[in-house]
């Protein structure tokens, strides 16, 4: 057994889930009949002494109703996110009953409401402006999925930049992003909208985002606030089902998914939003463990936390409460803001007068909703965010769009390229194939409420732009993205924009072979729909929907080269498409600038450099499969005879493409990776250094990753773990020595007694091009 060293200890057990359900227990009830604190009694804990006397100053003139108000968020206007909507409005911001809005922009709008809270509410105290702002506001950039392919922390945060830009031009001030759930089940629909499923990576994407949002003040009027969602383990939805129970341990929580939320919160993330899951018995919106012990307590977050949409209600369903008791196990548990549920507006008053609730819990909740504003400047300046020449001005400029370009270059992975199938020659004929070949509303996402996808370039628009009349282009659908009328119906019932072309699948199919047969090479762009993936779009069968595939096949019958343009939110199962396609060409929903994007990388004026942040799977059976899984007693060794061994009879393990891969035009060999020294003690730094050469015939970029693999643990440990990468560009025949630095920090991870530490031992270091294709080094740490 290794000698623990450095400890954080930290202070939690399977029971303190538990605490959280038993704290519903009336609460002092001295306050109970107060219904206004006196200044001095409401607590202050920032390290700001002006913003704590200026909101103590504040509470102290308002009423018990006044500040149950702040902390009500409202859904107003164009966009509905859920399953109900907020009513009222008008009445309930001039009566005080309003701390938010959300799915409400443009400056004239949201002027509108501001004017109405600090004109006509007795406090005058400014509302926060919310809005799901995901990939990009105006400009969309590709789904996070695609951002996080690009492993360019800069690209990412520049991403957000302008999309925080461009939203405070709107009127907004917060943003419900970063999404930072680690995601490993390829049937989960909103792992379209995470980085995926490692950890180091997750939380490298999660600091650059907040940083591209908030910058290092939230006060400038091109800066929002950031939402950490959803806290917590969201993605880890039993059987890939949204809002599915999560049941995970200790271990698993704080080593593998719990990472990139805190990286958020590190980098200065101002609000955190609650999941729809519960955890281990306790749904997160009443988790107290959750909310306090762990975000507050242990981890120092002095932000507030909102609840997603209609949480709290939602407990009811979970089974843990009524009405009145969910509103106070929410409050209780550490939640600041009810979404739309209204229900701490209609039951934390009568919870005070019961005893159930203090007025000191709704004291905290409320300042902590007041700090929030006071550190947007809200209090300055109601209206700094409201600016309507900027609102004319600042959105989807050319420099917005060619961000866009540029990114979504970045996101796409080369999966396959046969015989440098790819890219395509710049002459001659393309038979450019496939539902999403023409198709716009699709390339913006499912997440993109003020994206205009009428402002989206198709692919076939791309190519003419890139090529102009240098290729032909024989266009035919094909096929539609799917046939099953259910399908049809719900996606449509939320912006889908299906278009359903009347022929038989066999008359689509007929002119598309007969395309193929015209041209040097076809084009397939196939995938899903937006809508496919997203919040509750989960889905069971994760191949290609409707006659896609029997369109393929009859396509790969021409005999002329066959290239594969995916869009998709997810990783699909492709194994006959990697068997049969010359090039298949990943480029998930990349925006605006999408199809731009595409005919840059297939004619070669960029060279692809994405890599995956998701392992996917040969069969949806083999689901949640992701690479820094564990061992078993009886690792599979490839004998096929030996019957006792963890495997499928009917599939292999191995997935069809593992987390990390990514093909480029050009060709790199890496050297062995060399270690600066044999062991090192605690305290001390190695040095891991490999030689990365373009041996091919283009410049490109390469994602250089490092991962390592505690041998021998207290606890068992991961077969390998991402610790580092590096984007490196290298031009045709130059090479470069790669330098990784570790210490024994890197090594740590939280035992069976949840302290955080590194052991020593023996230790594999793995240097390469993605996860499964690594040369390896060893070292000792004493
Ligand atoms: C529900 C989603 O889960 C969350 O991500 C989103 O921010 C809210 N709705 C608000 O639209």
């Amino acid at each position: 057994m290794k000698k623990t060293s450095t400890i954080f200890l930290l202070l939690l057990c399977m029971g303190c889930a538990q605490t959280a359900s038993t704290s519903q227990e009336p609460a002092a009830s001295e306050s109970a009949a107060q219904t206004t604190m006196p200044a001095t009694s409401v607590p202050a804990r920032s390290s700001d002494p002006e913003m704590d006397r200026f909101i103590t100053d504040l509470m102290a003139k308002m009423s018990l109703d006044e500040k149950i108000g702040q902390l009500n968020l409202v859904s107003v206007g164009f966009d509905v996110t859920g399953p109900i909507v907020s009513e009222n409005v008008d009445e309930n911001i001039k009566r005080g009953n309003v701390g938010g809005v959300f799915n409400t922009y443009t400056p004239i709008a949201v002027r509108k409401l501001q004017e109405l809270a600090v004109n006509s509410s007795r406090h005058k105290i400014p509302l926060i402006f919310g809005y799901d702002v995901i990939h990009g506001h105006r400009t969309i950039f590709p789904i996070p999925l695609g951002l996080s392919a690009s492993w360019d922390l800069q690209a990412i945060e520049r991403s957000a930049r302008i999309a925080a830009e461009e939203a405070t031009a709107d009127g907004l001030n917060w943003v419900f992003s970063p999404m930072v759930d680690i995601a490993r089940d390829a049937r989960w629909g909103r792992i379209a909208e995470g980085a995926g499923e490692d950890p180091f990576l997750g939380s490298r994407i999660a600091e650059a985002m907040v940083q591209g949002y908030q910058l290092d003040n939230m006060k400038d009027p091109n800066t929002v606030m950031a939402c950490v969602k959803h806290f917590a383990l969201y993605g880890a939805a039993e059987a890939g089902r949204d809002y599915g129970t999560v049941d995970m341990s200790m271990q698993r929580m704080f080593n593998e998914f719990m990472p990139p939320y805190k990286a958020a919160l590190d980098a200065g993330a101002g609000s955190v939003m609650t999941s729809f899951n519960e955890i281990n018995g306790v749904p997160a919106t009443g988790n107290r463990w959750l909310m306090t012990e762990l975000l507050r307590e242990q981890w120092g977050f002095d932000g507030f936390v909102v609840t997603d949409y209609t949480a709290i209600n939602e407990m009811i369903a979970h089974g843990v409460g009524n009405e009145s008791e969910v509103a106070a196990l929410a409050l209780k548990a550490g939640v600041d803001m009810d979404m739309v549920g209204e229900l701490f507006l209609k039951e934390l008053k009568a919870n005070v007068e019961r005893g159930t609730v203090t007025e000191e819990e709704i004291n905290t909740a409320c300042r902590r909703v007041l700090e929030a504003k006071y550190k947007l400047g809200l209090f300055e300046d109601p209206f700094r965010y409201i600016n309507e020449e900027r609102g004319k001005t600042a959105m989807l400029t050319k420099e917005h769009r060619e961000a866009a370009r540029e990114i979504a270059r970045k996101s796409m992975v080369l999966l396959k390229n046969d015989k440098n199938t790819l890219p395509l020659k710049s002459s001659g004929s393309i038979a450019l194939i496939g539902p999403l070949a023409r198709n716009q509303r699709d390339l913006i996402g499912n997440w993109s409420g003020a994206g205009d996808w009428k402002q989206a370039v198709s692919v076939e628009q791309g190519i003419r732009n890139v090529m102009g009349n240098k290729v032909k282009i024989n266009y035919a659908k094909g096929a539609n993205l799917t046939d099953d009328a259910q399908m049809i119906r719900r996606l449509n019932a939320h912006g889908g924009e299906l278009e359903l072309d009347k022929r038989s699948s066999e008359a689509m199919i007929k002119e598309a072979v007969q395309a193929a047969r015209n041209s040097d090479v076809i084009v397939a762009v196939v995938g899903e729909s937006q809508g496919m993936s997203g919040e509750a779009a989960s889905r069971a069968d994760i191949g290609l929907p409707g006659q896609q595939l029997v369109l393929l096949k009859a396509l790969k019958q021409t005999g002329k080269p066959l290239v594969i343009v995916l869009m998709n939110g997810r990783p699909l199962t492709l194994p006959w498409e990697h068997e049969n396609a010359n090039a298949i060409l990943e480029t998930w929903f990349a925006g605006t600038e999408a199809g731009n994007a595409i005919a840059d990388v297939l004619f070669g004026s960029y060279n692809p450099s994405g890599k995956l942040t998701v392992t996917f799977p040969r069969h949806v059976g083999q689901v949640p499969i992701f690479y820094n899984a564990k061992n078993t007693g009886r690792p599979f060794n490839g004998e096929e005879l030996n019957k006792y061994t963890s495997r499928y009879m009917d599939v292999p393990n191995e997935p069809l493409y593992p987390f990390g891969h990514g093909l480029s035009y050009t060709s790199f060999t890496y050297s062995k990776p060399k270690l600066s020294k044999a062991s090192m003690t605690a305290g001390e730094s190695l040095e891991v250094s490999v030689e990365v050469r373009n041996t091919g015939n283009y410049d490109g970029e390469e994602v250089v990753q490092l991962y390592v693999q505690d041998v021998v643990g207290s606890i068992t440990r991961p077969v390998k773990e991402l610790k580092g990468f590096q984007k490196i560009m290298l031009k045709k025949g130059e090479s470069r020595t790669v330098t990784f630095k570790l210490t024994a920090d890197d090594l740590k991870f939280y035992n069976n007694q949840m302290e955080y530490v590194y052991e020593p031992g023996e230790f594999k270091v793995y240097v390469g091009t993605s996860s499964s294709e690594l040369q390896e080094a060893g070292f000792r740490l004493n």
